[in-house]
């Protein structure tokens, strides 16, 4: 199961995004704004991050402007690991060495083609473990 959160700023490609979760049969709870009206990210930001550290969703993808106010709200929550990506080496380097669980991206920085491509590698790549555990537990708090 997938958390999905947006503001006003990535409302339309979160809609893309929610049809091609559909395509590739994931599950998800859309708990981002359903319009392009004005919103605060971090409202967003902070309900998907409470969905994946209580186990309602397994990992979650938030997508505002530039992804960054979403990065920097849902790293604030203890057990989050989000990364901002914008390019496809990031997408798998950030599961196989953070064991990221909530992918953040920019609809005004990168095109739907991108975004999908970015969704597709997050969602289909596993944590190596090993030494990338052992940095993980050494992160504060
Ligand atoms: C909204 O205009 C914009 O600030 C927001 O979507 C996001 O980019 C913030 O980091």
């Amino acid at each position: 199961m997938l958390a999905l959160g947006n503001d006003h700023g990535g409302y339309t490609l979160m809609r893309y995004i929610t049809g091609v979760l559909d395509e590739l049969g994931e599950a998800y709870v859309w708990l981002g704004s359903k319009t392009d009206e004005r919103c605060d990210y971090p409202d967003f930001a902070a309900a998907v991050a409470r969905a994946v550290v209580s186990g309602e969703a397994d990992r979650g993808i938030l997508i505002c402007g530039t992804g960054i106010g979403m990065s920097i709200a849902a790293n604030k929550v203890p057990g989050i690991r989000a990364a901002l990506c914008g390019d496809l080496y990031s997408a798998e380097m950030t599961r196989r060495h953070n064991d990221a669980n909530i992918l953040c991206m920019g609809a005004r920085v990168i095109g739907d083609e991108v975004a999908r491509r970015i969704t597709e590698v997050f969602l289909r790549t596993e944590f190596e473990g090993g030494r990338h555990a052992v940095r993980i537990a050494k992160l504060v708090p």
